[in-house]
């Protein structure tokens, strides 16, 4: 199957409700673009009133914990954010994994839960600039996505329903740099086999790999030209409806050839 380029913005730290003016005019901006799937992953306390206004995007969180419940002070589970009307959650980002230590096994912990919860879910891996330097990028990502993506038992239904996977090398994030299309491809054709391998051929080949790292409307449409990407995760110029559209315009332009 085909599916849609996915054009994710993830509001990280940022935003308050007078933000709720730029989801708005991202949601009604999105309805002018339906070829494309665009959502919005803002910080938690937006994700209620994002969601019940959007007629058009997706709304998600950032992150989950990996319990259902409990004596988690401050932590928030899969089943609370579904309850507030996100239907995905972004797992893995590298400012998790870096700040809050973020295990492979504890990010797949938190994957499964959400799936658990009837969420989907945003796999995000990503090598630092050393890793690449040393030359040991494509077996770092692999071995980073084997340790942190759920078993095939719990991805119940169709897998490009329930898994996206976003490459974002950590130094191309916020840089303003964007990784080379050349090294977007050779590592989302690592990830394309990664998957075939762990999920089989039609169900590993459903799955959408999103590219992100300073993705602008500048560089969208060269990016979106590389074979295995399937849209992008955008931080930065997700912040305003300007910039976040302009980028889900250029995943939008192949087909209004
Ligand atoms: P950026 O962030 O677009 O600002 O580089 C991407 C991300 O961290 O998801």
């Amino acid at each position: 199957m085909t599916r849609r380029p996915y054009i994710v913005g993830n509001w990280k730290m940022h935003g308050t409700r007078a933000m709720l003016s730029e989801a708005r005019a991202i949601d009604r901006a999105a309805q002018r673009h339906m070829k494309v799937e665009v959502a919005l992953a803002p910080p938690y306390t937006l994700i209620h009133p994002i969601h019940r206004e959007a007629e058009q995007i997706g709304v998600g969180a950032q992150d989950c914990h990996h319990a259902e419940g409990g004596a988690h002070t401050g932590d928030i589970s899969a089943a609370m954010i579904a309850d507030a009307g996100a239907k995905f959650v972004i797992l893995g980002h590298s400012e998790r994994r870096t700040a809050h230590g973020e295990t492979d096994s504890r990010v797949q912990a938190k994957a499964e839960s959400a799936l658990a919860a009837g969420l989907r879910i945003i796999m995000c891996c990503g090598e630092s600039a050393e890793t690449r330097e040393s030359g040991n990028a494509v077996a770092f990502v692999k071995a980073q996505l084997r340790g942190s993506l759920p078993a095939f038992e719990q991805l119940l239904g169709e897998l490009g329903d329930r898994l996206t996977v976003a490459y974002e090398p950590i130094w191309a994030i916020g840089t303003g740099t964007a990784a080379t299309t050349d090294d977007i491809a050779e590592m989302h054709a690592a990830i394309r086999s990664l998957l075939v391998e762990l999920y089989g051929e039609e169900q590993g080949n459903d799955v959408r790999i999103i590219y992100g790292g300073s993705v602008k409307p500048e560089n969208a449409t060269a990016i979106f030209a590389v074979p295995n990407v399937g849209g992008a995760l955008v931080g930065g110029a997700s912040l305003t409806a300007d910039t976040f559209m302009g980028i889900a315009l250029a995943a939008s332009e192949p087909f209004d050839v």
